[in-house]
Protein backbone atom coordinates (compact mmCIF):
# COMPACT_ATOMS: atom_id res chain seq x y z
CA UNK A 1 0.00 0.00 0.00
CA UNK A 2 1.21 3.46 -1.11
CA UNK A 3 1.07 5.41 2.29
CA UNK A 4 -1.80 8.14 1.37
CA UNK A 5 0.76 10.34 2.78
CA UNK A 6 2.55 9.64 -0.57
CA UNK A 7 0.12 10.21 -2.48
CA UNK A 8 -0.90 13.03 -4.27
CA UNK A 9 -3.86 14.82 -3.21
CA UNK A 10 -6.03 14.85 -6.13
CA UNK A 11 -9.51 17.19 -6.29
CA UNK A 12 -12.61 16.27 -8.60
CA UNK A 13 -14.82 19.38 -10.23
CA UNK A 14 -18.14 18.09 -11.42
CA UNK A 15 -21.11 19.54 -12.61
CA UNK A 16 -23.37 16.49 -13.22
CA UNK A 17 -23.86 12.23 -12.76
CA UNK A 18 -20.03 12.02 -11.55
CA UNK A 19 -19.69 8.88 -13.34
CA UNK A 20 -16.23 9.59 -14.26
CA UNK A 21 -15.77 10.82 -10.86
CA UNK A 22 -16.69 7.72 -9.33
CA UNK A 23 -14.25 5.73 -11.71
CA UNK A 24 -11.71 7.95 -10.14
CA UNK A 25 -12.46 7.61 -6.50
CA UNK A 26 -12.53 3.42 -7.50
CA UNK A 27 -8.74 3.32 -8.83
CA UNK A 28 -7.57 5.59 -5.91
CA UNK A 29 -8.95 2.43 -3.68
CA UNK A 30 -5.92 0.31 -4.91
CA UNK A 31 -2.69 -0.32 -2.71
CA UNK A 32 -0.63 0.86 -5.23
CA UNK A 33 -2.30 3.94 -7.24
CA UNK A 34 -0.17 7.47 -6.66
CA UNK A 35 -3.54 9.34 -5.65
CA UNK A 36 -5.50 10.08 -3.66
CA UNK A 37 -9.33 11.28 -3.86
CA UNK A 38 -9.85 13.61 -1.12
CA UNK A 39 -12.44 16.35 -2.41
CA UNK A 40 -15.07 16.45 -4.63
CA UNK A 41 -16.30 19.79 -5.73
CA UNK A 42 -19.77 20.61 -7.65
CA UNK A 43 -20.61 23.83 -9.57
CA UNK A 44 -24.20 22.73 -9.24
CA UNK A 45 -25.64 22.00 -5.67
CA UNK A 46 -27.92 19.23 -7.42
CA UNK A 47 -25.01 17.64 -8.68
CA UNK A 48 -25.83 14.05 -8.33
CA UNK A 49 -21.99 13.21 -8.25
CA UNK A 50 -21.73 15.18 -4.66
CA UNK A 51 -24.23 12.40 -2.78
CA UNK A 52 -22.32 9.47 -4.96
CA UNK A 53 -18.84 10.78 -4.04
CA UNK A 54 -20.19 10.97 -0.66
CA UNK A 55 -21.28 7.61 -0.62
CA UNK A 56 -17.81 6.61 -1.16
CA UNK A 57 -16.46 7.92 1.83
CA UNK A 58 -14.77 11.14 0.22
CA UNK A 59 -15.14 15.14 1.35
CA UNK A 60 -18.22 16.62 -1.54
CA UNK A 61 -19.04 20.43 -1.19
CA UNK A 62 -21.42 22.58 -3.42
CA UNK A 63 -19.56 26.17 -4.61
CA UNK A 64 -22.85 27.59 -6.30
CA UNK A 65 -21.26 29.54 -9.57
CA UNK A 66 -24.65 31.34 -9.20
CA UNK A 67 -23.84 32.81 -5.52
CA UNK A 68 -21.10 35.00 -7.37
CA UNK A 69 -21.42 37.87 -9.30
CA UNK A 70 -18.76 36.85 -12.25
CA UNK A 71 -16.60 34.19 -13.02
CA UNK A 72 -13.13 35.29 -11.21
CA UNK A 73 -15.33 35.60 -7.68
CA UNK A 74 -16.43 32.08 -8.51
CA UNK A 75 -13.04 30.53 -9.49
CA UNK A 76 -11.27 32.54 -6.09
CA UNK A 77 -14.09 30.75 -3.83
CA UNK A 78 -12.94 27.31 -5.88
CA UNK A 79 -9.41 28.00 -5.58
CA UNK A 80 -9.65 29.11 -1.66
CA UNK A 81 -11.70 25.98 -0.94
CA UNK A 82 -8.90 23.72 -2.97
CA UNK A 83 -6.00 25.37 -1.06
CA UNK A 84 -7.23 24.79 2.26
CA UNK A 85 -7.81 21.20 1.16
CA UNK A 86 -3.87 21.04 0.56
CA UNK A 87 -5.12 19.83 -3.19
CA UNK A 88 -1.90 19.37 -5.29
CA UNK A 89 -4.01 18.13 -8.85
CA UNK A 90 -7.30 18.99 -10.11
CA UNK A 91 -9.34 16.64 -12.06
CA UNK A 92 -12.07 18.00 -14.23
CA UNK A 93 -14.80 15.50 -15.02
CA UNK A 94 -18.25 16.95 -16.30
CA UNK A 95 -17.60 20.02 -15.38
CA UNK A 96 -19.05 22.51 -17.22
CA UNK A 97 -17.83 25.78 -16.43
CA UNK A 98 -15.16 27.71 -18.63
CA UNK A 99 -12.31 28.55 -16.37
CA UNK A 100 -10.94 32.18 -17.11
CA UNK A 101 -7.11 32.20 -17.47
CA UNK A 102 -6.24 33.36 -14.22
CA UNK A 103 -7.36 30.07 -13.04
CA UNK A 104 -5.97 27.55 -15.50
CA UNK A 105 -2.60 29.63 -15.21
CA UNK A 106 -2.24 29.76 -11.20
CA UNK A 107 -2.72 25.57 -11.24
CA UNK A 108 -1.15 25.16 -14.53
CA UNK A 109 0.18 21.70 -15.08
CA UNK A 110 -1.66 20.52 -11.95
CA UNK A 111 -5.07 20.46 -14.29
CA UNK A 112 -6.20 18.09 -16.37
CA UNK A 113 -9.70 17.50 -18.38
CA UNK A 114 -11.19 14.69 -19.74
CA UNK A 115 -13.12 15.45 -23.15
CA UNK A 116 -15.12 13.17 -25.29
CA UNK A 117 -13.53 13.37 -28.75
CA UNK A 118 -9.99 13.05 -30.54
CA UNK A 119 -8.31 16.22 -29.36
CA UNK A 120 -7.02 18.17 -31.20
CA UNK A 121 -10.92 17.47 -33.06
CA UNK A 122 -14.17 18.69 -31.46
CA UNK A 123 -13.46 21.29 -28.82
CA UNK A 124 -15.91 22.25 -27.15
CA UNK A 125 -19.80 21.01 -27.28
CA UNK A 126 -21.64 18.30 -29.14
CA UNK A 127 -18.51 16.30 -29.79
CA UNK A 128 -20.54 12.78 -30.79
CA UNK A 129 -22.85 14.98 -32.82
CA UNK A 130 -20.15 16.71 -35.12
CA UNK A 131 -18.10 13.63 -35.60
CA UNK A 132 -20.92 11.86 -37.17
CA UNK A 133 -21.69 14.76 -39.05
CA UNK A 134 -18.62 14.84 -40.08
CA UNK A 135 -18.81 11.55 -41.64
CA UNK A 136 -15.76 10.49 -39.28
CA UNK A 137 -15.23 6.74 -39.25
CA UNK A 138 -13.55 6.60 -35.87
CA UNK A 139 -14.18 8.92 -32.11
CA UNK A 140 -12.97 8.52 -29.12
CA UNK A 141 -12.15 10.21 -25.89
CA UNK A 142 -8.99 12.55 -24.34
CA UNK A 143 -7.29 13.46 -21.26
CA UNK A 144 -5.28 16.52 -21.48
CA UNK A 145 -3.99 19.03 -19.82
CA UNK A 146 -6.17 21.94 -19.15
CA UNK A 147 -5.07 25.11 -20.62
CA UNK A 148 -6.02 28.89 -20.81
CA UNK A 149 -7.65 27.44 -24.46
CA UNK A 150 -10.69 25.33 -23.94
CA UNK A 151 -9.88 22.23 -24.29
CA UNK A 152 -6.15 23.36 -26.08
CA UNK A 153 -4.44 21.42 -23.82
CA UNK A 154 -1.68 18.89 -24.50
CA UNK A 155 -3.01 15.34 -24.97
CA UNK A 156 -2.05 12.79 -21.92
CA UNK A 157 -3.95 9.65 -23.14
CA UNK A 158 -6.82 8.77 -26.05
CA UNK A 159 -8.74 5.65 -26.43
CA UNK A 160 -10.56 5.61 -29.66
CA UNK A 161 -14.04 3.84 -30.91
CA UNK A 162 -15.59 3.28 -34.64
CA UNK A 163 -18.39 5.01 -35.39
CA UNK A 164 -21.00 2.71 -37.04
CA UNK A 165 -22.74 3.51 -39.67
CA UNK A 166 -26.06 3.45 -37.58
CA UNK A 167 -24.91 5.32 -34.43
CA UNK A 168 -26.57 8.36 -33.40
CA UNK A 169 -25.01 11.24 -30.55
CA UNK A 170 -26.72 9.09 -27.92
CA UNK A 171 -25.42 5.33 -28.94
CA UNK A 172 -21.79 6.88 -29.59
CA UNK A 173 -21.85 8.74 -26.30
CA UNK A 174 -23.04 5.44 -24.68
CA UNK A 175 -20.23 3.44 -25.95
CA UNK A 176 -17.55 5.83 -25.15
CA UNK A 177 -18.76 6.64 -21.90
CA UNK A 178 -17.24 2.77 -20.09
CA UNK A 179 -14.04 3.81 -22.29
CA UNK A 180 -13.71 6.80 -20.40
CA UNK A 181 -13.96 5.44 -17.47
CA UNK A 182 -11.37 3.53 -17.83
CA UNK A 183 -9.28 5.84 -19.23
CA UNK A 184 -9.43 8.95 -16.61
CA UNK A 185 -7.79 6.69 -13.99
CA UNK A 186 -5.20 4.99 -16.42
CA UNK A 187 -4.21 8.96 -17.17
CA UNK A 188 -4.51 10.04 -13.56
CA UNK A 189 -2.12 7.31 -12.85
CA UNK A 190 0.31 8.36 -15.20
CA UNK A 191 0.00 12.47 -14.35
CA UNK A 192 -0.35 11.48 -10.72
CA UNK A 193 3.22 9.27 -11.00
CA UNK A 194 5.22 12.26 -13.04
CA UNK A 195 4.53 14.74 -10.07
CA UNK A 196 5.40 12.43 -7.59
CA UNK A 197 8.81 11.77 -9.16
C1 LIG B 1 -18.64 12.79 -20.05
O1 LIG B 1 -18.96 12.34 -21.36
C2 LIG B 1 -17.32 13.53 -20.10
O2 LIG B 1 -16.50 13.13 -21.17
C3 LIG B 1 -17.73 14.94 -20.29
O3 LIG B 1 -18.91 15.09 -19.52
C4 LIG B 1 -19.65 13.86 -19.60
C5 LIG B 1 -20.32 13.59 -18.29
O4 LIG B 1 -19.32 13.19 -17.40
N1 LIG B 1 -16.71 15.85 -19.85
P1 LIG B 1 -19.70 12.55 -15.96
O5 LIG B 1 -20.72 11.46 -16.21
O6 LIG B 1 -20.34 13.67 -15.13
O7 LIG B 1 -18.42 12.05 -15.40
Amino acid sequence: MAPHEDRIRTAVLISGRGSNMTALIDAASAADYPADICLVISNRPKAAGLDRARDLGVTAIAIDHKNYDDREAFEAALDTALTAAKIDLICCAGFMRVLTPWFTARWEGRIINIHPSLLPKYKGLNTHARAIEAGDRIHGCSVHWVSAELDGGAVIKQISIPIDDNDTPESLAARLLPLELTLYPQALRIVAMAIKN
